[in-house]
């Protein structure tokens, strides 16, 4: 197959959050100023793309992704000019910005929503879900908010509900509304203006809810996130992923071919059906151009159901479309920790070599681990609704070094989450003088994958079923093969290749052993526990 070759397609996304990067006026909370003093960093890392979770003006109630206003920088994250300066520090280093956009919900201190909510005649009172209790008092209908609760909040003031998806702080936007549409736009418009290269737009496909707002019905078995629930969860039928969504994402795709320089649209998309997920590439792939694929990361660390799960990914993808791979997130536990230390470099492997663009996390590739956190110090919001999904334990502080606050802050700051305990042992500075780290392990296959075409943008091939847990495919294109094996047990395997050929040399080891760099015979390919390699093919 084909593909075009534009400056995103294929390239490796890092994803920034800001509070926890790098603090440079230290007040405990990172801003954009200190992304700029680590840009550097980021290019010796080798990743192509930045994508910074919300920096908007917000109330901080779901630390960002409340957003009070749409077109300037939260004075806590710095200013206009220095996001200005850090997009023109960015280019000049050949990264790209990708900033995280947040149109299904405000924060309830938007002026837009203050208005709303001061009468039932504002004009911008349907900018917004408002609606009558029911006879007896309760909210509208049986919809639940996805950190828990009610979808509903009732306004003393009007004597009516409005809807939440999310926390209470964050209204859901009505873009059944004409003005509500134009003015998303126009705050698109406000930074692609600027300069920036892309969106990444949270929660997409929730935008619109069903006009009628039935109940949702319940099912156990397995819930929104393909987790196997026993009992009775909600289907989200009614409150998020509408037909009609599909039109107005290709409206924003619209604002965004405005622009020259095609300017990127990533989409968070939750879909676990494949087939669900291709379809919003777009019919003509006119709408997202980077669905993100959440499939691999809620999958368990089993080699045989990844395979499953990638043949049936790749089989689903409409032609043309670029694949995308997230493993990592500030929603989701940090891959040492959700794989375990022995196989969190594994899942690097896998994360980079698969066809497609993939997303790290911040601090994944020097194997950062979730922080324990007190229950009476949790933040997040989903977390104060139910401390066990609290998602604040993937979000500390990045760790630069073994200095106090691990670099991060000035010694005797107090961050604003705790650095994690072991960022004596796990940071950047140790790591970059131990050629067998993390972090070099994941510069040397960054660069691998920048020096090869097939690596990039050769096609994969998943070879038939491996024994003893191991999963092994081919990245080919024009005379240049690599084979990628990955052993998932805890115990070592003998794998047989030799449909990929006879033999070939181990270029990178998730755990160097002194055997690396020599040729390895495919037939019968030695792999300890855990063990992931990447190898060069002979022609
Ligand atoms: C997305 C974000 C998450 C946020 C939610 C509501 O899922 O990734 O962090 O809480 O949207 O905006």
């Amino acid at each position: 197959m084909s593909l075009p070759r534009t400056w995103w397609h294929n390239a490796v996304i890092y994803q920034i959050y800001p509070r926890s990067f790098m603090d440079s006026n230290g007040d405990g909370v990172g801003d954009l100023l200190g992304i700029i003093h680590r840009l550097d960093y980021l290019v010796e890392l080798g990743v192509d793309i930045i994508w910074i979770s919300p920096i908007y003006p917000s109330p901080m109630a779901d630390f960002g992704y409340d957003v009070s206003n749409y077109t300037d920088v939260h004075p806590m994250f710095g200013d206009l000019a220095t996001f200005d300066r850090l997009l023109a520090e960015a280019h000049t280093r050949g990264l790209r910005i990708v900033l995280d956009f947040v149109p299904s919900h405000s924060s309830d201190e938007h002026p837009w929503f203050i208005e709303s909510r001061s009468s039932r005649d504002n004009p911008k009172r349907d900018w917004y879900y408002w609606r009558d209790a029911q006879p007896d008092g309760s909210p509208p209908n049986n919809w639940e908010s996805f950190f828990g609760g009610p979808a509903w909040a009732w306004d003393e003031h009007t004597r009516q509900y409005y809807l939440h998806l999310f926390d209470v702080k964050q209204p859901d936007l009505n873009w059944r509304n004409p003005d509500v549409v134009a003015a998303i736009h126009e705050a698109l418009r406000f930074w692609l203006r600027r300069g920036v290269d892309g969106f990444r737009v949270d929660v997409v496909t929730f935008i619109l809810k069903h006009p009628e707002m039935p109940d949702n019905p319940f099912t156990s078995g397995v819930d929104f996130f393909n987790q196997i629930t026993e009992t009775p969860v909600m289907i989200h039928r009614y409150d998020v992923n509408q037909p009609e969504v599909h039109e107005v994402i290709r409206g924003i795709r619209q604002v965004l071919e405005e622009f020259s320089g095609e300017r990127l649209f990533i989409g968070e998309t939750w879909f676990f059906d494949h087939h669900e997920l291709a379809t919003y590439y777009g019919k003509n792939l006119d709408e997202i151009h980077i669905p993100f694929n959440f499939t691999l990361m809620k999958q368990p660390w089993d080699a045989a159901g990844m395979r499953a799960n990638l043949r049936s990914y790749y089989a689903a993808l409409p032609e043309g479309a670029v694949a995308s791979f997230v493993l990592g997130s500030h929603d989701e536990p940090r891959l040492a920790t959700r794989y375990g230390h022995r196989n969190h470099r594994a899942a690097g492997l896998l994360l980079l070599t698969l066809q497609g663009v993939p997303v790290i996390y911040y601090g994944d590739e020097i194997g950062m681990q979730n922080i324990d956190l007190p229950v009476e110090k949790i933040q997040d919001p989903q977390g104060k609704f139910n401390p066990a999904a609290t998602r604040d334990p993937e979000r500390s502080p990045m760790q630069w070094d073994s200095t106090a606050n691990a670099g991060f802050s000035p010694e005797g700051v107090e961050t604003w989450l705790p650095i994690a305990q072991d960022y004596e042992q796990v940071n950047v500075m140790l790591q970059h003088h131990e050629p067998t780290s993390t972090l070099n392990f994941y510069r040397q296959l960054l660069a691998l994958r920048k020096s090869s075409d097939a690596l990039r943008w050769g096609a994969i091939t998943l070879l038939a079923d491996q024994p003893n847990h191991a999963l092994a495919y081919t990245r080919t294109l024009e005379g240049e093969r690599w084979l990628v094996v990955i052993n998932f047990a805890d115990a070592p395997a003998t794998l047989d290749c030799s449909s990929g050929g006879a033999s070939g040399t181990v270029r990178l080891a998730t755990y160097a052993r002194p055997e690396d760099q020599t040729e390895v015979e495919l037939a019968a390919l030695e792999l300890p526990a855990n063990q992931g390699l990447l190898i060069q093919l002979a022609g």
